[in-house]
C-alpha cells in the first residue's frame, strides 16, 4: 500500500476515504506544519496531499526524501509548490480544477456586491443599531450598467461574466487569448492590461498567481482605472501590491475594495482595516461542503491515476 502524508485536515468522508486507499498520515489536530515538520513526516511517503498553506518552495522540495513521487495540491492553485524544483526533482505536481468553479465565482459575485453595496459599513451599522433609515444612508454603487473587467477568463472569470452579465453588467476582459464567440458570450476583449483597467468600472482579478502575476495591479495599474473604481480579487494575494491599492484607497482613486485573499495569508496589510469601505473575507473561495468534498475526492483520484499510470490529467509540472 502506498504511503501518503495529508498536511491539513480534510472533511471526515474525503479521510475515511483516504483511509481504505492508502497507508495515510493525517493531520487530526490541523496543525499548521513548519517546512522543517513535513520533511521530517514525508519520510518514507509515496506522495503528499498538499494545502495552499504548504510552502513548498525549492529549499523545502529538495529536501524531501526521493520516495515522494507526487504532490497532490488541495486547490486550483499551485503558487505554493516551485514547479520547477519539483520537476528537476521528477516530482508530479497536481491540482484540482473545475470543481470550485461555481464556489468560487459566487464569492467573486460576492465581493463585487458586498464593495459595491458597502456592506461592511451596513453590517456594522445595523448590528450596533447604530443607523436610520434616510436618503442618503450608505449610497453605494449600482451594478446594473457598470463595466466589470475581468482579468482572467478562465473557468471562474467566465462564470462571474455570466452571474454579473444577468445582473445588468457589461463585461470586459483580458487574457492570455481571446476566448471563442460561445465561451466570450458577447464580453469585450482586451489585449493589453491597460486597455481594460481604462474601462473597468469595477475590477475583478481572477487570474492564476505566477511569477508574471505578481504585483500586476501595482500603483501604474491602478491609476488606469476610472477614478472610483471599485477593485476585487478572488484568486491570489500576491497579485496586488497592498501599498498602492491601499494608497489609492487614501486617495479615493479606488472607491471600495473586495477581497477574500491576501499576501501572508492570514495575515493582511493592516493598510486595509482603516478603511470602512474594505469588504474583506477570509479566503472563503471554495469553502462550500460540495466543493470542499469534491476537491479533496479529486486530490485523491488524482493520486490514484499517478500511481496507476505514471500521469495524471491534472499534471501540472
Ligand atoms: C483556492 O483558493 C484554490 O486555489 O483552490
Amino acid at each position: 500500500m502506498k504511503k501518503i502524508l495529508v498536511t491539513r485536515r480534510l472533511l471526515r468522508s474525503n479521510e475515511d476515504k483516504l483511509k481504505n486507499l492508502y497507508d495515510v498520515n493525517l493531520n487530526l489536530n490541523d496543525e499548521l506544519y513548519s517546512q522543517d515538520k513535513l520533511i521530517e513526516l514525508s519520510q518514507g511517503c509515496d506522495g503528499i496531499l498538499s494545502a495552499l498553506t504548504d510552502k513548498l518552495d525549492e529549499e523545502t522540495i529538495n529536501k524531501l526524501p526521493d520516495s515522494v513521487k507526487i504532490l497532490s495540491n488541495f486547490a486550483v492553485g499551485f503558487g505554493n509548490i516551485d514547479l520547477e524544483a519539483a520537476k528537476k526533482r521528477n516530482i508530479a505536481v497536481t491540482n484540482t480544477p473545475e470543481v470550485l468553479t461555481d464556489a468560487t465565482a459566487e464569492i467573486g459575485i460576492l465581493l463585487i456586491l458586498g464593495a459595491c453595496r458597502r456592506a461592511s459599513e451596513g453590517i456594522e451599522g445595523a448590528r450596533e443599531s447604530n443607523w436610520k433609515w434616510s436618503a442618503d444612508y450608505l449610497i453605494g454603487k449600482q451594478l446594473t450598467g457598470a463595466r466589470l473587467g475581468i482579468l482572467g477568463m478562465g473557468r471562474i472569470g467566465q462564470k462571474i461574466a455570466h452571474v454579473a452579465r444577468s445582473l445588468g453588467m457589461i463585461i470586459h476582459y483580458h487574457n492570455r487569448s481571446k476566448l471563442s464567440g460561445d465561451k466570450e458570450q458577447g464580453a469585450t476583449y482586451h489585449e493589453t492590461l491597460e486597455s481594460l483597467l481604462s474601462v473597468s468600472d469595477v475590477l475583478s482579478v481572477c487570474c492564476p498567481a505566477s511569477k508574471e502575476t505578481v504585483n500586476l495591479i501595482n500603483k501604474d495599474a491602478l491609476e488606469k482605472l476610472p477614478k472610483g473604481a471599485v477593485v476585487t480579487n478572488v484568486a491570489r494575494g500576491d497579485i496586488v501590491d497592498d501599498e498602492a491599492l491601499i494608497n489609492a484607497l487614501d486617495r479615493r482613486k479606488v472607491y471600495a475594495v473586495g477581497l477574500d485573499v491576501y499576501k501572508g495569508e492570514p495575515n493582511l496589510n493592516p493598510g486595509y482595516m482603516k478603511h470602512k469601505s474594505a469588504f474583506i473575507l477570509p479566503h472563503l473561495g471554495s469553502a462550500t461542503k460540495e466543493t470542499r468534498t469534491a476537491m479533496a475526492n479529486l486530490a485523491i483520484d488524482n493520486l490514484t491515476e499517478f500511481f496507476d499510470t505514471g500521469g495524471c490529467k491534472n499534471k501540472v509540472n
